[in-house]
């Protein structure tokens, strides 16, 4: 239900947006007139699951104008959306009702770059690929990467702590971001750019706009440290008899491969199905496997690293841990590998929608969940070629310990959903995982936040969100707001 403390949006309101915002293409103005169209984009998330019906999407150009169209939301009541790429997975980058949508694509400037430190400082509206380029002219990679690369932003990433696919090499934007600037709901501007590795002044309130997910402020620029491109990349793709294999490669490949290993993804044979059926692309290898991993390896020595590899393969494959395998032999060879992992996502969606659950959970158990599931969707008679479920698939970031289990479907269904909710979260608990590894909470994960934290510490998230935005005007219904807290807490 919409919360009848937030004002409704009035012409006044998009006169001031108008006035304060530099150029009147910066408002797209839907009170005045039909912009169905035009809001669309910014009102419908990258799931086609959640659509709000905001009136109104402003594009601030700088900080001042963020800090401007901000103070003055709060000071009216009007409930506001922080927009990035709008490639969130839970829902919440877009509004639920008439939220004001204010969306960071106009501040895309690199404000600076130091390639001794690696450290670059950058407007949050930066797309994540337009970094990363920036970055290889100057030798260095942007320390995240993941498929919606080509339109997720830099503050984006930060709001949602996004992980992907190098974290296993790169780490935590809990690591990597040395300092923000943020517009905080009352207009405040939070300037800590700081450019520096150490910094134990006091409590590091950078911290919590990353994962904040919007909800206590507008993260406008971000200084992030930026690893050295490495020369030599290399990326092996396998196929496996069992899970236990799997895991005994994993180990393999840490001892092995050491410091130059960057990435260990996971993906089974259903998810590899769906890209083959997507794509209609040539299997890198033969034969059918119920699992297959990609290894990337990042380092500085191309023949020392082949070296590496290759007895790394000898040994997995002569141990009988990997069925069979291939090693890219050029740059073509190594996008087309990785479109086997990172294709997976929209393979699925072509075929219409997906429940998403994004899980972390100890090593030994991460596929169990996905069995599980099958099993349950199975004895429910919900899956199959002329069921409205399509499969059950698992793939992701296995050296994370986190796992994206998906139920691909014809269509959003209510029978599917209930089976799998809260089930799934309940599965979770009992293992000691956690419900959104990487994701964030968004509206989807709202009401179950209580599967993961306890009453002592949603109290105090409580507090700092009453802090930080007293009137509750950035992400109603949202990350705490979720109804179901107190269910599953008290
Ligand atoms: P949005 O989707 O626009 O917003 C995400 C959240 O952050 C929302 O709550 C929004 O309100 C808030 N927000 C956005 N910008 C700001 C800002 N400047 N200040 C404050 N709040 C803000 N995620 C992973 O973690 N790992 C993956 O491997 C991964 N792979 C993906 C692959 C595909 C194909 C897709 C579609 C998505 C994937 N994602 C992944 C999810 C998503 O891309 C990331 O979370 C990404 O970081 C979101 O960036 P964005 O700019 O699109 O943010
Ligand atoms: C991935 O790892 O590919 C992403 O997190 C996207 C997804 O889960 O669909
Ligand atoms: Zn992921």
């Amino acid at each position: 239900k919409r919360d009848s403390r937030f004002t409704e949006l009035k012409q006044e309101h998009v006169d001031f947006f108008k006035k304060t915002l530099e150029d009147e293409s910066a408002v797209i103005d839907g009170l005045s007139k039909d912009a169905s169209d035009d809001l669309e984009p910014f009102n419908r998330d990258w799931m086609k699951k959640y659509r709000g019906r905001t009136k109104v999407v402003l594009k601030p150009k700088s900080v001042e104008e963020v800090s401007k169209v901000l103070k003055y939301c709060n000071d009216n009541m009007l409930a506001v959306v922080p927009q990035g790429g709008n490639s969130g997975l839970v829902g919440g980058s877009v509004p639920v009702f008439d939220e004001v949508v204010i969306n960071l694509t106009r501040m895309n400037k690199i404000r600076s770059f130091d390639d001794v430190s690696g450290i670059l400082v950058i407007d949050g509206g930066v797309i994540m690929e337009n970094a990363d380029n920036f970055l290889k002219e100057h030798g260095h990679i942007y320390p995240l990467d993941l498929g919606a690369k080509g339109s997720a932003q830099v503050g984006g990433n930060v709001a949602a702590n996004a992980g992907g696919l190098r974290f296993l090499r790169y780490g935590s934007l809990h690591g990597n971001v040395l300092g923000l600037e943020a517009v905080l709901p009352d207009g405040t501007i939070l300037n800590d750019l700081s450019k520096l590795r150490k910094n134990n002044t006091g409590y590091d309130l950078k911290q919590l706009f990353i994962g904040g997910e919007g909800t206590i402020g507008i993260i406008t620029g971000v200084s992030i440290q930026c690893p050295q491109r490495s020369k030599a990349v290399n990326v092996a793709y396998f196929g496996l008899e069992s899970y236990e294999k799997v895991q005994k490669a994993y180990k393999e490949a840490k001892l092995q491969l050491g410091e130059i290993l960057s990435a260990f993804e996971l993906m089974d044979a259903a998810s590899q199905g769906f890209v083959h059926r997507k794509t209609e692309m040539k299997r890198p290898i033969e034969g059918d496997y119920p699992f297959y991993c990609l290894i990337e390896t990042s380092g500085s020595n191309g023949e020392h690293d082949n070296e590496k590899l290759e007895a790394f393969l000898e040994h997995v494959m002569g141990e009988e841990i990997v069925a069979d395998g291939v090693v890219a032999q050029d740059g073509t060879q190594i996008a087309e590998l990785w479109g086997w992992r990172e294709g997976i996502t929209e393979a699925m969606g072509h075929f219409g929608a997906t429940y998403k659950y994004d899980l972390s959970i100890p090593i030994k158990d991460l596929y169990k969940v996905v069995e599980d599931t099958r099993e349950r969707l199975e004895s429910k008679q919900l899956i199959g070629d002329d069921k409205v479920a399509l499969g059950v698939v698992g793939f992701g970031h296995m050296g994370d310990g986190n796992i994206h289990l998906n139920i691909p479907v014809r269509r959003y269904d209510k029978d599917v959903e209930a089976a799998i909710e809260p089930w799934v979260y309940e599965w979770i608990q009992k293992k000691e995982g956690s419900i959104s590894a990487e994701h964030g909470l968004g509206i989807a994960k709202a009401k179950y936040i209580g599967y993961q934290r306890d009453e002592t510490m949603l109290k105090l998230m409580h507090q700092i969100k009453q802090l930080y935005d007293p009137n509750g005007i950035m992400m109603p219904y949202k990350y705490l707001s979720g109804e179901g807290v107190k269910e599953h807490t008290g």
